[in-house]
């Protein structure tokens, strides 16, 4: 059976891992309480998963389709012992999980692949569904680990000898099956001998910058230093940042990029500044049903992850607060897409389109 932990300790050279299955028990390192308390939660059933994915316990595109992914495994050990594994319990699952969050498309991506894997065995005796369903998310979070540390290896080569490398929200370990996207191209490129440090935006509201990033480089002893958001362009017009690394949610047919709200900005500045902005995703996030940014969903969360602050509200009483949670960087801002099959390069629709023969 596909190891996904033992594949990554071999090949990965990451400490960090946001998941666990272990003994057909499904856990995930509660990111909300990260870097203060490394808390692992049992998830027992697909509701659970579906609201671990909304409350952030789990976040990250990858991440969160193979927790949905296992959300379905989770689906189908719930429903044995009753003779059969019915197909509206699958049904129920995935549209449950499919709802969870809006805008990463590798959600809907990994059910789709658990719907497929499914149908594969329906009407089987439940252990063989069960097994189907588990080696199906095994292998979903194995291939994202292989993509990840692909794309560190194509990516690796954009970053420069030395210098300063600016990231965004939290595109690590911690955001995927583990090693990362961005800041898997930040591994490759550091484990290759370049003498680069990290500035990771804070990333407000949630602080998966501060938080989470900084977090899994000090795990891996990579230098890092953590910024406000409104700092960046700051230090991008100094010259002190060679290159931006990002990951995304979603990127549509023409190249458009949601990501992290704050990521068009920095892509803004960085543009004027001529700094490289890179963007590092594996196929998964690929959209190529979605033509452009404008037809992508933005999530909106509460306000009050904008107005509460270490337990106190900041605004005045009766002032609201808008909290979109991720924006859309036009194509023309992005030099180039790094993804485990290769760099993609302008024009978008091509490259990408190239992806999917
Ligand atoms: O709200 P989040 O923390 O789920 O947002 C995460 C991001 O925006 C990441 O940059 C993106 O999902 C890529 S993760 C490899």
């Amino acid at each position: 059976m596909v190891d996904p932990v033992s594949f990554l300790e071999q090949h990965g050279n990451s400490t960090v891992v946001p998941l666990r299955w272990e003994n057909r028990c499904f856990y995930l390192l509660d990111q909300r309480v990260l870097p203060w308390e490394q808390k692992w939660l049992r998830i027992k059933e697909a509701e659970e998963c579906a609201a671990a994915i909304r409350d952030l316990v789990v976040r990250g595109a990858p991440a969160i389709g193979i927790c949905a992914a296992f959300g379905m495994v989770l689906a189908v050990q719930g429903a044995t012992g009753r003779g059969m594994v019915l197909k509206e319990t699958i049904d129920e699952a995935a549209a449950l999980l499919n709802r969870a969050r809006p805008t990463a498309v590798n959600l809907n991506w990994a059910v789709e692949r658990m719907l497929k894997a499914y149908q594969k065995v329906e009407g089987q005796e439940e252990e063989t569904v069960f097994k189907a369903m588990e080696q199906e998310a095994l292998s979903i979070w194995q291939e994202d680990i292989e993509a990840n540390i692909a794309m560190g290896g194509h990516g690796a080569a954009l970053i420069p000898d030395s210098g300063t490398i600016l990231t965004h929200c939290n595109a690590g370990a911690l955001a995927t099956g583990g090693y990362g996207t961005a800041l898997g191209v930040i591994r490759a490129a550091f484990y290759a001998g370049k003498d680069i440090d990290v500035l990771a935006d804070e990333t407000r509201p949630w602080l998966q910058g501060a938080r989470l990033t900084a977090y899994e480089l000090k795990a891996d002893n990579i230098p890092v230093k953590v910024c406000v958001d409104s700092a960046a362009g700051f230090f991008m017009r100094q010259g002190k940042v060679q290159a931006v690394v990002v990951g995304a949610d979603r990127i549509a047919a023409n190249g458009d990029v949601a990501n992290k709200i704050g990521t068009y900005s920095a892509a803004q500045v960085a543009w004027a500044n001529n700094i490289p902005f890179y963007v590092a995703a594996p196929a998964s996030t690929l959209d190529i049903n979605t033509p452009n940014g404008s037809a992508i969903s933005i999530e909106v969360r509460d306000q009050s992850e904008v107005t509460i602050i270490a337990g106190k509200v900041m605004v005045p009483e009766g002032v609201e607060a808008v909290n979109p949670v991720f924006d859309i960087t036009p194509a023309e801002l992005i030099t180039a897409i790094i993804t485990e099959k290769g760099v993609l390069r302008p024009p978008y629709d091509s490259a990408i389109a190239s992806c999917f023969h």
